[in-house]
């Protein structure tokens, strides 16, 4: 089992046994682990085609040879695997293995697997964190890459300090299924955002505007999105939605702009189209005088079918 981190004199926490140990080393895994190198963790690595850890062992990293040797190493284990179904065709044969391990899974799949996977582990005697590395590949082992955990109490807080050397490590509370439910969420919220971006491109390109350019001005502006965000979500736990920001009529008419705007320009106004339907079905709700956040009133609702 981990050791309880202890309260260093600075209040950071210090965790006893620093070693760690990553199955499956694609392109997350690898990430993954060369943060934990990075940071100077003694790390074990394991993958099924052992050739892709030629490079982590370069950088440092111990191989093991068997799967039991990889788990046996470290009493805290990161799985990045392609699928849940992966993981647990993998370590079933371990049995006993697992026990007294804080096994991390990183493999992308559904709040159901992961709260099924929680009870796995915990049959095996194993305390499960299901995770979200909501940042790509690229900013692990920076401050900015975003990763959620949930799961066991307490695995997080034993494993904060490690966890840490991963990026901006968030735990989310004790349902395993959590870290998953607000991957997908904000899976959403990321795609969303860059559909507008893509399209902004693709408008101000239709004038010759530089892409680099645009992006400047455009990042500028997501500040203010994410206080409007802040902003808004109160409005919605309140069910108040005052049109200090806009009604929905104004934005409906806005985006009836960006439509034709579009058009004129001969480039696809999908996006724009799929965002003015929103603010449609909420003036058809009667929310046309409410303020923009009144659309969650819609959302919360199946669509009928078109
Ligand atoms: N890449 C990202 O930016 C990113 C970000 C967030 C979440 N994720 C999630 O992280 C997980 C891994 O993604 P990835 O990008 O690292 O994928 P990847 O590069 O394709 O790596 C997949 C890993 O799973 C292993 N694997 C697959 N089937 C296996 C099997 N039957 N037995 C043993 N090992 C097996 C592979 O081993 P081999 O090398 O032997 O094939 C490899 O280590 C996915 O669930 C993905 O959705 C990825």
């Amino acid at each position: 089992m981990n050791a309880e981190p202890a309260m260093r004199q600075d209040g950071g926490l210090e965790e006893r046994d620093p070693r760690v140990t990553v199955i499956g080393t694609g392109m997350l895994g690898s990430a993954v682990a060369d943060a934990l190198l990075a940071a100077g963790h003694p790390t074990t690595v394991w993958n099924r085609s052992a050739n892709k850890t030629n490079g982590l062992a370069a950088n440092g990293a111990r191989r093991a040879t068997t799967l039991d040797d990889a788990v046996a190493a470290s009493p805290l284990v990161l799985v990045c695997l392609s699928t849940y179904e992966v993981l647990g065709e993998l370590l079933e044969p371990l049995q006993d293995g697992l026990s007294g391990r804080v096994l991390v899974n990183l493999s992308s799949g559904t709040p159901k697997q992961a709260r099924d996977m929680a009870s796995w582990a915990a049959k095996r005697g194993a305390e499960y964190l299901d995770a979200a590395a909501m940042s790509g590949t690229r900013l692990i082992g920076q401050p900015e890459a975003l990763f959620l955990f949930s799961g066991a109490p307490k695995a997080f807080a034993s494993n904060e300090l490690t966890l840490r050397a991963l990026g901006n490590a968030t735990d989310l509370g004790a349902d395993p299924g959590l870290a998953s439910l607000y991957d997908t969420a904000l899976f959403g919220l990321a795609w969303s955002t860059l559909a507008g971006f893509y399209h902004g491109l693709a408008l101000v390109g239709a004038e010759a505007v530089d892409p680099t350019e645009f992006a400047s001005v455009a990042t500028s502006h997501l500040p203010f999105l994410g206080w409007l965000a802040a902003d808004h979500a109160r409005q919605i736990e309140a069910g108040h939605y005052p049109g200090a920001d806009g009604t929905v009529e104004v934005h409906a008419a806005a985006m009836d702009h960006l439509i034709e705007t579009s058009r004129a320009h001969s480039i696809d106004s999908t996006v724009p189209e799929l965002l003015r339907a929103l603010l449609e079905r909420a003036i058809t709700a009667d929310h046309g005088d409410s303020g923009i956040a009144s659309v969650m009133e819609v959302l919360r609702q199946p669509a009928a079918p078109a």
